[in-house]
């Protein structure tokens, strides 16, 4: 297809074969399949990884990048994202990497410009990349994508990198459990088929992947606050906690992480189960797989 917008039209096939490509591009580091391209970086909402991987993996292929600088452009100014994307169209750049605070905002982006868009980010709807960095970082840990016991705990309500990993584990045939207080589930998830409990230890309990979430207090506009030492104390990872896992469970999170929130900082830190500087490893591999397989048509 042009654009990379979400996990939910993409078949397990395409899946696969990005997270096959992933693989090559995570061992050989380079590559020219966007030698004499530009690429351009539009990120209406803060971002370290994504940005820096979008950045650092267009460049490993031999593309020119561009970061825009949003809060500088004419934004300010009150020129709309449709009227910004069709200007910077108008420059032909090959590829456009989106991100926004609003959900369906890239998608409508992509209505309007003829180069590649991808989602690096829509409100809370869809993260296409993290889940496939997510993936590719679960498959190369555990050897599999399918059968698996996957427990995502916290703020699943406001996350798009929590509804794009459902979207992709579901269609890999793994079972997800969701683990948050109630007010922290989104309504209607239950669709998705998976199972919901605020029960940190039961939800844990035989889990071969453990997907820890940040508090994303910018979207809890003045509902539930929870106190951070409540919260860590209920549904932050701990030792105790995790123990309920497998032995052999991998510790996931796709940062930016809040240490003694969600999660604390020995297991975040504990190289035999935490996988966090994997997941930002295979971010880069999985961003070039991205754009090579729409430039080249993979
Ligand atoms: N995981 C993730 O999207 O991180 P950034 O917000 O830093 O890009």
């Amino acid at each position: 297809g042009k654009d990379l917008l979400g996990i939910e039209t993409l078949p397990p096939a395409a899946i696969e074969a990005i997270l096959d490509r992933a693989d090559a591009h995570a061992e050989s580091r380079h590559g020219e399949a966007l030698e004499g391209r530009t690429q351009i970086n539009m990120f209406f909402e803060n971002s370290t990884r994504t940005q820096a991987s979008f950045e650092i993996a267009g460049k490993r292929l031999g593309a020119e990048v561009m970061n825009m600088e949003m809060r500088t452009s004419s934004v300010a100014k009150g020129e709309t994202l449709i009227d910004t994307a069709l200007t910077l169209n108008a420059m032909r750049p090959d590829l456009l990497v989106v991100r926004h605070p609003h959900s369906g905002a890239v998608d409508l982006l992509a209505q309007k410009v003829d180069c590649h868009v991808l989602n690096a980010g829509d409100g809370r709807h869809e993260h296409p990349t993290q889940a496939l960095l997510d993936a590719l970082t679960i498959r190369r840990a555990k050897g599999r994508l399918h059968r698996l016991t996957v427990a995502i705990c916290g703020d699943i309500a406001h996350s798009r990198v929590a509804r794009s990993n459902i979207l992709l584990l579901g269609k890999m045939e793994s079972r997800v459990r969701l683990i948050a207080p109630p007010t922290l589930i989104p309504p209607g998830v239950a669709e998705l088929g998976v199972e919901v409990t605020d029960d940190m230890e039961r939800g844990l309990e035989g889990a071969d992947v453990v997907m820890m979430l940040r508090l994303q207090r910018e979207r809890m506009d003045g509902g539930f606050i929870p106190s951070e030492r409540e919260y860590f104390h209920r549904f932050g990872l701990d030792a105790a906690k995790l123990a309920r896992a497998k032995p052999d469970a991998i510790v996931m999170h796709p940062g930016p992480m809040n240490r003694g929130v969600e999660i604390d900082g020995v297991i975040a830190d504990d190289i035999n189960r935490s996988v966090i500087q994997t997941q930002v490893e295979m971010g880069v591999a999985v961003r070039m797989a991205a754009m090579d397989m729409l430039v080249t048509g993979g």
